[in-house]
């Protein structure tokens, strides 16, 4: 019979941990640049009974009896993304982004074919290439990056490399990298040596959904993206994608990737991508991109170099060398979090560290604009984190910044009646 008690009886270990981490997200400025806090909504049709369902397969053509209910919901949610994103094709089944840059990659790819991206140690994700990913084992990735002078990406430079390598693949997207990327240009690129363009979204693809960055729609062969950054949805991925390559990028999708689906999580992309097509969701998306405009005036005042001179999205990488030569990225990250402040360390371009303690620590806004902050909050958010920096040999003065920045985090709480409907 099925237990009817709740977690907190079952297990009082689980419910405090879960607990413990409501006190700390309600307890702390949240400036890491993938996270964010889902509404009530997401969270319900995350931790639904969809759990218990296998469904592998797609709508009408199952590996399994009973799957007539999933599968209206992946309908409504393939649906709908394709609303929101304009795209002609959507999967919504990739477990997460990783899986879906894997998919795309099986989908067109054979093994040792070249595919050119973005450097992991540019600004890349660890999918674009890393000889530890399956992505580097298996593909001959040509690494592009920004020009050390303007740490920017150069496009004259990515059309040489194309000219040179004739990859199969172009490949634009990133991890960590403040500006807007010209898809015009890298489709003419594609264009030019017969390759595919893919845009890896993973990042941005909840400021194209609030009309806050371009959308890449319009010239990628295929676009893969996560819906639990700006997007504000469950943890999981999405590709889009043109419908000549739809047939394809299913199949790799599953059986080539993965099992059966994970429905809960596809029931709440299915609610994030309602959440996102609504004009609140458009005022959301453009006050991230303000607030991340904000945060990066304020620490270039300060004294902070940020990274590439400014931002257009949601992110601020900054190089902790301008502070102190000798302070990494790891120490600043961990003595910020420490007061209260949670970020995550980061190489920048032409690092002389290794990603594992970085000089730089990037900065992103998705999750303190959900917090309800705006332009004061994220200048007055900056200027106390670069004290922090500066005084991070000061207890004293670090104690008196930690209460003002506890304060500041216990006057915009994501979740102020603690864990929505649960705990
Ligand atoms: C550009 C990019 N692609 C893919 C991913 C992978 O997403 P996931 O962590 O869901 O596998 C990330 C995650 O940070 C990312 O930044």
């Amino acid at each position: 019979m099925i237990d009817p008690r709740p977690l907190e009886d079952v297990d009082a270990q689980v419910a405090d941990l879960i607990r413990a981490d409501v006190t700390r997200q309600n307890s702390h400025i949240h400036l890491i640049a993938s996270e964010n806090f889902v509404s009530r909504a997401v969270l319900e049709a995350s931790g639904s009974v969809f759990t218990n369902k296998y469904a592998e397969g797609y709508p009408g053509r199952r590996y399994y009896e009973g799957c007539e209910v999933v599968d209206e919901v992946e309908i409504l949610a393939k649906e709908r993304a394709q609303a929101l994103f304009g795209a002609e094709h959507a999967n919504v089944q990739s477990h997460a982004g990783s899986q879906a840059n894997l998919a795309a990659y099986f989908a067109f790819l054979e093994p040792g074919d070249k595919v050119l991206a973005m450097g992991f140690d540019q600004g890349g994700h660890l999918t674009h290439g890393l000889p530890v990913n399956a992505s580097g084992e298996l593909y001959d990735f040509v690494p592009y990056g920004v020009d050390p002078d303007t740490e920017l990406i150069d496009m004259d430079e990515i059309r040489r490399l194309a000219l040179v390598h004739r990859p199969k693949i172009v490949l634009a997207g990133y991890t960590a990298y403040s500006q807007v990327l010209d898809f015009e240009a890298f489709r003419s690129i594609a264009d030019e040596v017969g390759a595919l363009l893919m845009v890896d979204a993973a990042h941005f693809i909840g400021l194209v959904a609030g009309d806050a960055y371009p959308s890449p729609v319009p010239y990628a062969d295929f676009v893969t993206g996560t819906t639990h950054k700006a997007l504000r949805g469950p943890r999981g991925g999405l590709i889009l994608s043109r419908e000549e390559h739809a047939e394809r990028i299913d199949k790799a999708v599953f059986p080539g990737m993965q099992g059966g689906g994970i429905f809960n999580q596809v029931a709440a992309k299915a609610v994030c991508f309602l959440e996102a097509s609504t004009p609140e969701f458009r005022v959301y998306a453009k006050q991230i991109v303000l607030n991340a405009r904000a945060l990066a005036n304020r620490l270039t005042a300060e004294g902070v170099r940020v990274v590439g001179g400014g931002t257009d999205n949601h992110m601020v990488l900054t190089d902790m060398r301008s502070i102190d030569e000798e302070l990494t990225g790891k120490k600043g990250a961990r003595l910020l979090n420490s007061v209260g402040i949670t970020c995550n360390f980061n190489a920048v371009p032409f690092d002389p560290r290794r990603p594992f303690v970085g000089s730089g620590i990037r900065f992103g806004t998705p999750a303190m604009t959900t917090q309800g902050m705006k332009e004061p909050e994220a200048d007055e958010t900056a200027g106390l984190l670069a004290e922090v920096l500066r005084h991070r040999d000061d207890p004293v003065a670090l104690e008196e910044l930690e209460v003002r920045i506890r304060k500041l985090a216990g006057a915009f709480p994501a979740y102020p009646e603690g864990f929505p409907g649960h705990v």
